[in-house]
């Protein structure tokens, strides 16, 4: 095993992944403490409980992104104005914001009860890939270098057990967050070299607004951000945040995985 230590206080651990060959495996550990962080839609629900946690964690600076920053109420954080779908807010907030070693894509819409064989789905098809696919993918590129220059970092991308399941209600979120994540890792691919961690978090129901209307089983925001702060310390590149994540992974092994299960009922 060889572990290298990063003045950045990021630390990356070689280890023997199959033999033979000895193919290195490489596991890149976040240190949370005195790191700044930034979370996209920061204002409320899980976003807010991912700021929170990373101040709790030991962060030193959290930059608290909201598409009002007046609406950001959490104490101790850094409100800037984040709109993920504007390529003007996502520039300025990456100059301004360049110290920043963590960024938590949260940020996320979901329009239910949209048929795909319905053109008039397009419009909410749209606008779930801005912001669900592209609000991830331009402020990744964008901080990318911000990432680079401090070290390398970690990018965490905010999935759903939807990125592989597709209900009836949830087609068109269900692409969004299925490109969402080949996006993850494909990004995890290409940041490697410079030492970030990518990690993709998945999750079924999350007790926020966006699940209100919605019966089931809740995991509390407070727990998912906790389970995303030990996949940080911990290098995991796939956080798995609930029951549901985990059964529906386990799952793809079987020839009748879930994915494929017949939803009409
Ligand atoms: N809740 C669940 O059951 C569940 C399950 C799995 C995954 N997720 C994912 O978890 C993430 C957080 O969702 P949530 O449950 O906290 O949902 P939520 O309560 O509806 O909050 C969504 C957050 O995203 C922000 N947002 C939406 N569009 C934005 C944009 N264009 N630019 C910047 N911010 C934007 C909202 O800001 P405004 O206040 O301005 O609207 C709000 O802060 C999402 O990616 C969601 O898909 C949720």
């Amino acid at each position: 095993m060889v572990i290298i230590l990063y003045d950045s206080g990021h630390v990356k651990i070689l280890l023997p992944h199959s033999s033979p060959p000895l193919t290195p495996y490489e596991i890149i550990i976040m240190n949370i403490q005195g790191k700044t962080a930034i979370v996209t839609g920061a204002n409320r629900g899980l976003g807010q409980a991912y700021a929170k946690a990373l101040l709790q964690a030991g962060a030193q600076k959290v930059y608290a992104g909201a598409r009002d920053p007046s609406s950001v109420t959490l104490p101790g954080v850094t409100p800037v104005k984040l709109d993920v779908t504007s390529a003007r807010d996502i520039a300025a907030v990456a100059a301004q914001c360049s110290d920043v070693d963590i960024v938590i894509n949260n940020a996320g819409i979901a329009l239910t009860d949209t048929q795909l064989l319905d053109i008039d789905t397009d419009q909410s098809l749209r606008a779930q890939f801005d912001t669900n696919v592209w609000g991830i993918l331009n402020m990744s590129r964008a901080f990318a270098p911000v990432l680079r220059a401090n070290g390398g970092g970690a990018i965490v991308n905010m999935l759903s057990v939807l990125s592989w399941l597709s209900l009836p209600r949830t087609a068109s979120y269900s692409a969004s967050k299925a490109a969402a994540w080949a996006i993850t890792n494909g990004l995890r691919n290409e940041l490697r070299e410079q030492g970030t961690l990518v990690i993709a978090v998945h999750a079924g129901l999350i007790d926020t607004d966006m699940a209100r209307h919605l019966d089931g089983p809740k995991t509390r925001a407070e727990d998912v951000a906790q389970r995303v702060i030990e996949g940080l310390l911990n290098g995991d590149e796939e956080v798995l945040a609930d029951a549901i994540s985990k059964q529906v992974k386990a799952g793809f092994a079987l020839s009748a995985a879930p994915y494929l299960a017949d939803q009409r009922s």
